[in-house]
């Protein structure tokens, strides 16, 4: 009884490092009262996953197909959980993280070098493992003969397969405002995110912040492309539009409420077709309740 209550406490003390990362001390300057009008917020996912959830509940309603090989952008990235999480389950062929806010960029590439250090720590542990587990086989005489579920390197077709490259050379992250920026003309994506964001880019730059963004999307994107979209609720916009004086000007004169989201991008901006994958998310204790559409171009 007493070695079950300790085992438990031992995995609860285990943090993944997303919520390490929630814990990194930032001694720069004083927390208190800090504002972040940009929802540019520190600890994110302190909020978003907790202490006993593994990943972003919202990392599992996401197909396979939309990331697997494919060039992606990740549109107010934050401190690049999500991002990273997305690379390491999906094994994105490339993807970048953009933010407004430098520090969250910085803590986006600690994170990064965390998640790769410990893939490198399990990449070496399952060699170790496959090259003893050769060694103990053909030391039995065995050399040449192989079980069915083993590959021709000796190697248990059981491992997960290794990533074919190293995290570091997929992901990569950048300062920037995405709808004042100037535009890249050269650059183009299979899958565009945009995660909680727009509500944060419609306080700040109003109507027409939230066109230049749904505009700039679409160029970006490749024909046949995705777009993922997480809007904040309206009466979510009430809580925030004293963060500033912008924010409360613009909160008064916002015509294209997120109701109306889904028409302006299908019939204004132009994408084909919109799948509402929300439904994917019910029962999941973590998540803010938001409603969440994958747009086809
Ligand atoms: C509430 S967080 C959402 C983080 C992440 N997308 C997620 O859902 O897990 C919103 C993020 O958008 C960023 N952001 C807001 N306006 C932006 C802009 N114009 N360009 C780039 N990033 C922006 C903020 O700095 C913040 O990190």
């Amino acid at each position: 009884m007493a070695k079950k209550k300790w085992k438990r406490e031992e995995s609860e003390e285990k943090a993944t490092p997303a919520q390490e990362m929630n814990n990194k001390p930032n001694n720069k300057r004083k927390r208190n009262n800090q504002v972040f009008p940009f929802g540019n917020y520190r600890n994110y996912y302190g909020y978003r996953v907790g202490r006993d959830v593994e990943e972003d509940p919202r990392l599992r309603i996401f197909k396979k197909e939309w990331f697997e090989g494919k060039d992606c952008l990740d549109i107010g990235c934050n401190s690049g959980v999500v991002t990273v999480d997305i690379a390491k389950k999906y094994n994105c062929g490339s993807i970048l993280g953009i933010d407004i806010d430098s520090d969250r960029i910085e803590e986006a590439y600690w994170y990064l070098r965390k998640v790769v250090k410990m893939e490198s720590g399990e990449k070496k542990h399952r060699t170790d493992s496959s090259v003893k587990a050769a060694a103990k086989v053909n030391s039995s005489g065995q050399g040449d003969t192989f079980s069915s579920n083993e590959g021709t390197n000796g190697i248990s077709k059981d491992c997960p397969p290794p990533m074919k490259r190293d995290l570091s050379d997929i992901v990569y992250f950048q300062r920037e405002n995405f709808v004042q920026s100037r535009p890249h003309p050269d650059k183009s994506f299979d899958t565009i995110l945009c995660l909680s964001v727009t509500k944060w880019i419609h306080l700040n730059w109003g109507d027409d912040g939230l066109i230049t963004l749904f505009s700039r999307i679409w160029r970006l994107l490749r024909s046949g492309g995705i777009f993922i979209l997480e809007p904040q609720p309206w009466k979510s916009y009430e809580n925030n539009r004293q963060v500033s004086e912008t924010a409360k000007l613009n909160y008064r004169n916002i015509l294209f409420r997120p109701e109306r989201f889904q028409e302006i991008l299908l019939d204004k901006i132009g994408f084909r077709m919109v799948e509402d994958i929300t439904s994917g998310l019910s029962g999941t204790k973590m998540g803010f309740d938001r409603p969440i559409f994958a747009f086809h171009k």
